[in-house]
């Protein structure tokens, strides 16, 4: 995968379970988000397949990679910040399903409500349901981002850096929320908070220059010597080692 002729990413090859969940990490430049657009459909590789349940995805849009079951978070936000987080979350609900889109009336016992209010109730967001999303926390604004995503219970999360910018409190929030996702749902996350991605990570991918460096579980690539030297420093093993 190239911008203009230049090679940001390169012989990456990455099997994912259907019940994992997988962390990336790899220093800023390394090519994680260029990896995910490539996944979720946003970017079209210049060579190479991507294969989602045995299915050749690597030509179709977004939106059909979303019918087939993927959804991703981005590390901007993609939320309707004047409606309510009800409304934000019945619009993932309605939006994930062929046919008929729109908002509409919310009526109470609407099975696309009661989907919105499952929801809702997964992402821990049922004391601010009416809150219009521009008055939420930066913490709640990234839990209902993955309530959106969870959505017509897909198959797997792209979670792209999911705990930028959060306090103490709302990282440990969103760990718990991550760490009590339905095992259905695999998910890849990128994460620059070690606490966070080794603590939810069954495995994790290195990323370097374009490549995947090292693949292993949270235990081997902390003790990677090669990890070590090119990407960890001491503060990031401490980190690692509290969250064992
Ligand atoms: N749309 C783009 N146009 C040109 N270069 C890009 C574009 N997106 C990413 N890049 C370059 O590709 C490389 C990988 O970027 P990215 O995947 O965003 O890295 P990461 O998410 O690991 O920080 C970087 O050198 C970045 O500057
Ligand atoms: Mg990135």
């Amino acid at each position: 995968m190239g911008f203009g002729g230049i090679q940001v990413l390169s012989d990456v090859s990455m099997t994912i379970s259907s019940t994992e969940r997988h962390a990336v990490f790899g220093p800023n430049g390394a090519g994680k988000t260029t990896l995910f657009n490539l996944i979720g459909g946003d970017l079209t590789p210049g060579g190479g397949r991507i294969l989602f349940f045995g299915m050749d995805v690597t030509e179709l849009p977004p939106h059909a990679r979303v019918r087939l079951g993927m959804r991703r978070t981005y590390q901007s936000s993609m939320l309707f910040p004047e409606l309510s987080v009800l409304e934000n979350l019945l619009i993932a609900v309605r939006g994930v399903r062929p046919g008929r889109f729109g908002l509409g009336r919310i009526r109470p016992g609407d099975a696309d409500v009661e989907a919105a209010e499952a929801l809702l109730r997964n992402v821990r967001l049922t004391g601010v349901t009416a809150q219009a999303v521009s008055t939420l926390s930066h913490g709640q604004q990234r839990q209902l981002e993955i309530g959106m995503a969870l959505a017509g219970t897909p198959r797997l999360i792209l979670l792209d850096e999911p705990a930028a910018g959060l306090s103490a409190v709302e990282r440990r929030d969103l760990t718990e929320l991550l760490t009590s996702l339905p095992r259905s749902t695999a998910f890849l996350i990128i994460e620059h908070d070690l606490e966070i991605a080794l603590h939810v990570a069954d495995r994790v991918s290195v990323m370097h220059g374009g490549r995947v460096m090292k693949q292993g579980t949270p235990d081997e690539i902390m003790s990677d010597a090669e990890v070590q030297a090119i990407y960890l420093g001491s503060a990031s093993k401490e980190a690692a080692d509290r969250a064992h």
